[in-house]
């Protein structure tokens, strides 16, 4: 492992992967969130700093712990990992495979939120959050060389992949299909493909770890 970060085609590269949800409190108690292990981003984190990368990984509340080897920088809402996503920048490339919670509560309370005993659920107001991935990717000055974003989707996963590109400007999606029949979700494989301005690869099911290997090669043969 130290003869890899030493000599690896990625040394002197620094390379920032957002992962996991975030949460959107409701309360102190509660939140909002996107279902997601964490585990993807963080063997992509892995297998860039095996690779010889400079990492940074910028991470929501996951289920997996965070790989060695690597800044840690953890998070709780879609505003901060924007914030740590600036603040790590520049990066030689940046890799977005964070669930991140698309909306936020509006009027989140500061004290708990208690039944009124009326049988009326509260109502919640919520606003977007600002896509982190959208903004790296259009950035005038200081945008990565490679910016790679994910797309999780349950239909018509190609196309909708392939619109996302286009409206976010990043360089690559990674597109897969989480339908609860393809037992993806929470599950220790991933069947993607990768969608360029070169066209799409489709990659066999593997598991998650040897993705993040084939990935992390695909971006070494990017940025050298
Ligand atoms: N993303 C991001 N910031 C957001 C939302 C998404 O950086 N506020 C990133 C994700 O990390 C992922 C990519 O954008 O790399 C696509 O996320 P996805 O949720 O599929 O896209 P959305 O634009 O939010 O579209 P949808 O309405 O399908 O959720
Ligand atoms: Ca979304």
């Amino acid at each position: 492992v130290e003869a890899a970060l030493a000599d690896g085609p990625l040394k002197g590269k620094h390379v920032l992967v957002t992962s996991g949800p975030t949460h959107e409190p409701i309360d102190p108690v509660r939140y909002i969130a996107n279902r997601s292990s964490g585990a993807q981003g963080t063997a992509i984190a892995r297998s860039l700093a095996a690779l010889g990368a400079d990492v940074t990984f910028i991470t929501g509340p996951a289920d997996v712990s965070p790989p060695s080897g690597v800044k840690v920088v953890k998070v709780q809402t879609a505003r901060e990992m924007k914030d740590a996503v600036d603040t790590a920048l520049p990066a030689d490339a940046a890799v977005f495979a964070a669930a991140v919670a698309d909306w936020r509560v509006e009027n989140a309370s500061g004290s708990k939120m208690k039944k009124d005993g009326s049988g009326k659920a509260p109502a919640l107001e919520f606003a977007e959050n600002p896509d982190i991935l959208a903004g790296v990717s259009q950035l005038k000055k200081g945008r990565p060389k490679l910016v790679v974003g994910f797309a999780a989707e349950t239909d018509d996963v190609d196309a909708n992949a392939t619109a996302k590109r286009k409206r976010k400007g990043c360089d690559w999606i990674v597109a897969n299909d989480v339908s609860p029949e393809t037992g993806i979700m929470g599950g220790s494989e991933n069947a993607v493909s990768v969608i360029s301005d070169e066209g799409t690869e489709v990659w066999p099911r593997l598991s998650k770890d040897q993705v993040a290997a084939k990935l992390a090669e695909k971006i070494a043969g990017a940025l050298t």
